[in-house]
């Protein structure tokens, strides 16, 4: 059973890339399933720093294919440009045919719904990735494969251009695009990125077949899926492990792990519920400079992230809904040298106690957190990589933490570097 899913278990920014790079190494196939170049996937190893936001982060591995999965939405120029910067050859990058495209109306909708919206805007990072998940469901969508039959797209393309400038200037007000720009980035698009097209639905079944492991990389989290996260405030896709299996064309079946991503604390980027929230001194220390490139500042549209502790009733849920068989936990070394830390265990809403994840995002959004405070540690917990190593307030804490998500611990991330991790039990078994 050697497929394994790392899925991001809160909202977003957990640390994925890191690990993803750590564990491709045992990998044939890493492979994204959903989201688009929203996502911001930070790799840090001898070979440098990349900041990732549509290839898999298992491309500094030379024997690894990297595959971007039919879930996928995919703005063409950033693919490009991320192909051009690492070097990536067809040897090592996939792009599904039924993966859908990110045009530029997708790009200018996304901004003017977002301004349309005004104080109920979702905070989007502008990217597309909604209009163009809208456009997948109502069947308008232009995949990936169509770049392989430019006679019959460069017929369509006035027609889709003239009814998505109806809207852009009739419904939102706004400037409408210029076919010719379509037409001349479409033909760059098509000569560039041909050879990387391909199914990629029997890649993946070749290589389980043969007993290969694929790692499925998750983008977002788990409170930022459209169907179990925190509803309007959340993507348009599945970062659920149901989407890994949509967004690939494999069967559960082939899974010999399933596990979540949890930062050491939460973070949130954009509007919506975030009950364990904190602001003032406190929160400053948490997010860190913002000089600092480790610090909390968005890896994609450069915001300061939200910050907050540990929110053990989403942390819960998120490992339900998943069905995690393990957690991996990251940035504990960001705790180093607090006094104490807050963990929140259940919810106070209305007057009411409740350890249930709340569907109703209003209902959320007045969410009291009710907080188990336990002592911090003074020692530093950075770049360790022997259990022996850890002290007695860490392990505590990560005890905490099992015990209330309810999954064990395999791997704890010590620091952003692929070496600075902590393999408690390995997930994949060899
Ligand atoms: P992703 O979207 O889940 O891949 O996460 P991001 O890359 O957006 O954000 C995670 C940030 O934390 C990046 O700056 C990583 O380099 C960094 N990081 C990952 N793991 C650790 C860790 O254990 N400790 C520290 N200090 N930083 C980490
Ligand atoms: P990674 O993979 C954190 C958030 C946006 C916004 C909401 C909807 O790096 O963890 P969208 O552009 O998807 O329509 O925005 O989702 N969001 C993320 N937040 N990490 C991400 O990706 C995110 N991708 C989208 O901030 O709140
Ligand atoms: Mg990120």
């Amino acid at each position: 059973m050697p497929a394994y899913a790392v899925i991001g278990a809160q909202w977003g920014d957990e640390g994925k890339g890191k690990i993803i790079d750590v564990l491709a190494e045992d990998a044939a196939i890493i492979a994204r399933y959903s989201g688009g170049n929203n996502a911001g996937h930070t790799v840090m190893n001898d070979a440098g720093t990349f900041k990732l936001h549509l290839v898999p982060s298992g491309i500094c591995w030379p024997h690894a294919m990297n595959v971007i999965g039919n879930g996928v939405v995919v703005d063409p120029d950033v693919l490009l440009k991320e192909i051009k910067e690492n070097k990536l050859d067809p040897q090592h990058l996939t792009v599904s045919d039924r993966a859908h495209l990110i045009m530029p109306w997708h790009i200018i909708l996304d901004r003017l719904e977002e301004e349309r919206r005004g104080s109920t805007a979702i905070g989007t990072t502008g990217r597309g990735v909604g209009p163009a998940y809208v456009d997948k469901v109502s069947r308008q969508g232009l995949r990936v494969g169509e770049l392989l039959d430019p006679q019959d797209l460069v017929l369509r393309l006035p027609e889709i251009v003239n009814f998505k400038n109806e809207m852009i200037t009739k419904v939102y007000g706004g400037n409408p695009i210029n076919i010719d720009t379509v037409f001349q980035k479409t033909s760059e698009w098509i000569s560039e990125l041909a050879p990387y097209i391909r199914p990629v639905e029997n890649l993946i079944a070749e290589a389980l077949d043969s007993n290969r492991n694929v790692i499925v990389e998750g983008a977002q989290g788990a409170l930022l899926d459209l169907d179990h996260g925190t509803y309007p405030y959340v993507t348009s896709s599945n970062p659920t492990v149901g989407g890994t299996l949509t967004g690939l064309g494999m069967g559960p079946t082939s899974y010999g792990g399933v596990v979540g991503v949890y930062k050491a604390y939460c973070t949130r980027v954009g509007a919506g519920p975030f009950p364990t929230e904190i602001e003032g001194e406190v929160a400053e220390s948490l997010r860190g400079e913002r000089s600092n490139p480790n610090s909390e500042y968005g890896t994609t549209t450069g915001r300061a992230r939200r910050v907050g502790w540990f929110d053990g009733v989403a942390g819960r849920y998120s490992a339900k809904v998943n069905g995690f068989d393990a957690m991996i936990i990251t940035r504990l070394d960001i705790l180093d040298g607090w006094d104490e830390i807050k963990i929140c265990i259940a919810y106070e809403i209305d007057g009411i106690r409740t350890e249930q994840f709340p569907v109703d995002a209003a209902m959320l959004e007045r969410a009291k957190p009710i907080y188990e405070t336990v002592p911090g540690w003074k020692e530093s917990t950075r770049s360790i990589t022997d259990e022996n190593q850890l002290n007695d307030g860490a392990r505590a804490y990560i005890s905490k933490l099992e015990q209330i998500v309810g999954v064990r611990t395999k791997i704890i991330s010590t620091g952003p570097l692929r070496k600075e991790t902590l393999v408690l039990d390995p997930i994949i078994n060899h």
